[in-house]
């Protein structure tokens, strides 16, 4: 594994093993009375997010204190950069500050990638959302959530097959879709897109995936639901349907919901619109919601992430 975690198919399978298989250790040390370790202690990471953000933030600047590193957040609004320092010259200016990671989430498709590129291999790039391109975390900790749901846990052979996972909804502009999708895949499930055409990838031939645009059709079959947001911030093009249509196609209604076994596992990575992808009902009361359950796996998967590229030589505890 570089030093950068940019995009999971450059992990392969095994590095996606390795890093649910870490993940184990720091479910463990969440679990803990005081949920603490002193691994990447006089560390520094560095958050940068020009987007919004409230798991991925908090849950990496929380996984970087559990680790007793220290956290420096970026104040994407009140920077130097609205004086006209260019984003090369800020990320220039805070690895002189001495940090050892970025952790970098913007609009712009690639952006982390330019800058690992730039940096070389003298801190570490770490991709939390860019664009429709990548959300590696986000990925890692979807599947950490059904491989301990379905498993009891990662293992060092982390294995979903078997596990039959629908993805509904906007996956043309899903950066999470696309993570997901690596991240499944390389671990043995079985995967059905289930959207509109016009919120399929274009080039959905090349993925590793079965495609729909019945989920009433496909819902029977599936173990798991994995609803994703519209994400209306990225359409620039005509792919938008009508909010009502949506629902009526696409919504797990609670009249949906019925149709499903109770076995079935509903995913979100948030944040939901609530009464669009999924009604309240469902979302508060149906057994086997996991929402909350990836908000937590997303502090050990991001303990996991920061250990692997900080901590080599260095024991977790
Ligand atoms: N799932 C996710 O990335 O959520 P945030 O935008 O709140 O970080």
């Amino acid at each position: 594994m570089s030093n950068h975690l940019l995009n999971l198919n450059d992990l392969g399978t095994e590095g996606i093993r390795e890093l649910l298989h870490l993940t184990d250790r720091f479910v463990e040390v969440s679990q803990r009375p005081i949920p603490k370790v002193p691994a990447l202690r006089g560390r520094t990471i560095a958050m940068i997010f020009f987007e919004d953000s409230t798991r991925t933030w908090m849950s990496f600047d929380l996984a970087a204190q559990r680790l007793s590193a220290d956290v420096l957040n970026f104040p994407t609004h009140t920077s130097s950069l609205s004086k006209g320092e260019t984003l090369q010259d800020t990320v220039e200016t805070i690895r002189a500050l001495g940090v050892d990671a970025l952790v970098i989430r913007h609009s712009s498709s690639g952006l982390p990638g330019d800058i690992a590129e730039a940096v070389g291999d003298t801190i570490s790039v770490i991709n939390a959302g860019d664009g429709l391109n990548a959300h590696p975390t986000q990925g890692l900790l979807d599947a950490y959530t059904l491989c301990q749901h379905f498993n009891g846990g990662a293992g060092a052979e982390a294995s979903l097959a078997g596990v039959h996972i629908g993805i509904v909804g906007d996956i043309k502009h899903s950066r999470v879709a696309r993570s997901d999708v690596a991240a499944y895949s390389s671990i043995g499930a079985r995967i059905t897109l289930i959207a509109p055409t016009s919120l399929q990838p274009l080039d959905v031939d090349d993925w590793p995936v079965e495609v729909s645009d019945d989920l009433d059709a496909v819902l029977p079959e599936l173990d798991v639901v994995g609803l994703l947001r519209i994400q209306k911030e990225r359409i620039n093009d005509d792919s938008l349907i009508s909010v009502d249509d949506y629902i009526e196609r696409y919504g797990m209604t609670e009249v949906r919901a019925k149709t499903m076994r109770s076995e079935v596992v509903v995913t979100h990575p948030g944040p939901v619109n609530r009464g669009v992808e999924i009604a309240d009902a469902v979302l508060d009361k149906r057994p086997n919601v996991l929402v909350q359950q990836q908000v937590t796996n997303g502090v050990a998967v991001r303990m996991a992430v920061l250990f692997r590229l900080l901590g080599s030589g260095i024991e977790i505890d």
